[in-house]
């Protein structure tokens, strides 16, 4: 077998070599309404006008005092963008929306339930929940300016609610995806120092009416082991005036949200007029040390930028239906169900539930009642919907001028089902390719001007300048034919700011590797490392291949290696664990982990079973291992190093190389027995 047969750790080596995919063009009936058609773009978004081209973005928002400088450099690589500049995240995305479009719908929640309805909620309604919710914060709970928060909550328009009252007093908020466990919740808690937590006691899944408010208690427990109080609990009600858990309510901690805002009646809050560059949110993502990182995101740049993405690139207008079947405990949530579509004045579409319930004919249903007409979701919900119902969309009565993919990259016969079935030969795909830390797209097509191509996110989006350099440093340009490291030249007000309380982390590991002079205020020396590997076609356009790190991207999702791997060692019988992405058909990759016991202890199922659930447990089902095989010993280096390459070799099926060289090679063997007889 060849060398580059072998598969490594990384999801850019296990990835398939397609072939060169032809080009599909936006219908004209799509150009003449789109938002963006204008060629001048390339011009005015080329690198000698930056910053300045992103003043455009900036013009789409309402600033109570206007900014004096775009983009501030001398505190670098920590951009400051709009310096100067005032202005609210809130008022942007609801106040100023009322003088015209009070009555229009901000918000419709669709519940999981059928025989529930959906529940529409005006931008007047939004106006008046937010303020009263705001009130509460600040008088109940004592919130001001700067304080953060954890919110762990699910899909419904409370959640919105909850961020933007938030947003409206300037308290930072973060959101955990409520699918994470309680403890994950409570390192979220910890690293970001919050006193008070936000929750909600129940909420529907695959038709099943989970109890959440658990997850409450046990993230308080967890972090006030790792000395962290949580002082308050909030928590919403998922029928207001009927408690849905089995938990106990904690007398002097524990508070029903719907029964308070009884006493918030009509109270209204002035929106905190909050300095560009002062943060509004964090979001938490993993990365190859065992501690998720505060992404940390400022205020006006980031508000910015997903306006203006929203407008631009997913094309909505305000009489359109939007639906990004996205959660909102992830950046796609936060930056294209919540603040790009609200800042527009757009009608968002919120569906607590999973894409496949009751039958997967349920989104072209919700598309259907709603007349939702642009379209967004991930590859892995785009598989799941292909392979359960290819035929369901055609028998709906619905239409989308505009879809989207996010998340991981997209097979070519994936991206073809859902251009040919669910867009219905017509509507235009933007395949955008970006992270947790960009806040917006960094590479996608824009829908009215360029054409598509299946599997490839396309070009960078304006005033984003992608760069891919080898290990050396050296530039592989367009047709090089070789993968390398995609990095962005330059900076965009979208960019995080830091990481949470580590700012010598977010240096080095975003920077750290191509930075020219760290003692260089001057953006040019400061090229932003994603931490993918991408090659760009002859056209341009850039292949996302995935991550170079130990990284997994499940379902679309970030996990780290490490998390899932320290989470194991918590069972007791546990010596080691190394964690390999798997390559499946429709999450992408899923971890796969491998363990060895203590010394005398007996492998039996049970042990694999505790692990898996205590990974579960620690992490959330997100990580659940696709197999845990329990082995003798892991394959190591002759200085003691657990050769994670061959493991990820053995659980794809491919050929493990030369392992000769290895301290144990015999045990490699042994491993893939195990495996051909599938005992674990
Ligand atoms: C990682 C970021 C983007 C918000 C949701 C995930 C991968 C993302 C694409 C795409 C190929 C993609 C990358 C990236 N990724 N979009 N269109 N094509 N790969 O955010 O959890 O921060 O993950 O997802 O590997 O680095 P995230």
């Amino acid at each position: 077998m060849s060398k580059k047969d072998v598969v490594h750790t990384t999801e850019s080596e296990i990835a398939v070599h397609w072939q060169e995919e032809e080009l599909y063009y936006p219908s004209v009936d799509f150009i003449a309404q789109a938002n963006l058609t204008d060629t001048s773009v390339h011009e005015r978004f080329k690198l000698d006008n930056f910053p300045e081209c992103f003043k455009e973005y900036a013009d789409l928002l309402s600033w109570y005092k206007y900014w004096e400088k775009t983009l501030d450099t001398s505190d670098a690589p920590c951009w400051r963008w709009f310096v100067g500049g005032e202005l609210n995240a809130s008022y942007n995305c609801i106040d100023r929306h009322l003088e015209k479009n009070r009555n229009k719908t901000a918000i419709h929640f669709v519940p999981e339930l059928l025989e529930e309805r959906t529940q529409h909620v005006t931008y007047q309604e939004l106006w008046v929940r937010v303020n009263e919710f705001a009130a509460l914060l600040q008088d109940f709970a004592g919130l001001k300016r700067g304080d953060r928060v954890t919110i762990h909550m699910p899909m419904c328009a409370e959640l919105p609610i909850t961020m933007l009252a938030c947003a409206r007093l300037g308290v930072i908020h973060s959101v955990v995806f409520a699918g994470f466990s309680g403890k994950a919740c409570a390192d979220r808690i910890e690293d970001s120092q919050s006193r008070v937590l936000i929750s909600m006691d129940a909420y529907y899944r695959a038709g099943k009416l989970l109890d959440h408010k658990v997850n409450a208690d046990l993230a308080c427990e967890f972090a006030q082991g790792m000395g962290q109080k949580v002082d308050k609990v909030l928590l919403w009600e998922r029928y207001p005036g009927k408690y849905s858990s089995s938990a106990e309510m904690i007398g002097g901690r524990d508070y029903s949200v719907n029964t308070l805002l009884k006493e918030y009646y009509g109270q209204r809050v002035e929106p905190e007029r909050m300095k560009a560059e002062e943060p509004l949110f964090l979001m938490y993502t993993s990365g190859t040390t065992g501690k998720p990182k505060g992404c940390q995101h400022g205020t006006g740049g980031y508000l910015a930028y997903a306006t203006a993405t929203s407008k631009f690139i997913q094309d909505i207008h305000p009489e359109d239906v939007y639906w990004c079947a996205a959660d909102i405990g992830w950046i796609t949530g936060h930056s294209y169900i919540v603040y790009g579509p609200l800042s527009l004045g757009a009608s968002t579409v919120i569906y607590e539930g999973v894409p496949t319930y009751p039958d997967a004919g349920r989104c072209w249903r919700i598309a259907q009642d709603l007349g939702v007409n642009i379209f967004h979701t991930s590859p892995t919900a785009i598989r799941a919907l292909r392979k359960l119902g290819p035929e369901e969309p055609a028998k709906y009565d619905f239409s989308f001028k505009h879809m989207t993919t996010v998340g991981e990259p997209i097979e070519p016969a994936v991206w073809k089902w859902y251009q040919q079935e669910v867009g219905k030969g017509k509507a235009v795909i933007v395949d955008t390719y970006w992270q947790t830390e960009t806040g917006g797209f960094l590479c996608t097509t824009i829908p009215g001007m360029n054409p598509m191509k299946p599997g490839s996110c396309g070009p960078g989006a304006p005033g984003i300048h992608p760069i891919i350099y080898d290990d050396q440093g050296e530039i592989l340009g367009a047709g090089a034919g070789k993968a390398g490291n995609i990095c962005i030249q330059n900076p965009w007000p979208g960019c995080f700011q830091t990481i949470w309380g580590d700012r010598d982390r977010f240096v080095e590991t975003y920077f750290g590797r191509y930075n020219k002079d760290p003692e260089s205020t001057d953006w040019r020396d400061w090229p932003y490392l994603t931490g993918d590997a991408a090659f760009q076609a002859e056209d341009g356009y850039y292949r996302v291949l995935g991550r170079i790190d130990d990284v997994i991207n499940v379902s679309g999702h970030r996990l780290g290696t490490k998390e899932i791997e320290s989470a194991s060692l918590a069972t007791a019988e546990v010596a080691e664990a190394a964690v390999v992405p798997v390559k499946d058909a429709i999450k992408g990759h899923v971890p796969d982990l491998y363990i060895s016991l203590k010394p005398g202890i007996t492998p039996s199922p049970e042990i694999a079973q505790k692990v898996s659930d205590t990974v579960c447990k620690e992490i959330g089902k997100i990580a659940k291992p696709k197999s845990v095989w329990i082995v003798a010993d892991m394959p190591k280096t002759r200085s003691g190093k657990i050769m994670r390459r061959v493991l990820a070799s053995i659980s794809n099926e491919q050929d493990v190389g030369d392992v000769t060289t290895l301290m144990n090679p015999d045990i490699v063997a042994e491993i893939k027995e195990q495996h051909l007889k599938g005992s674990k």
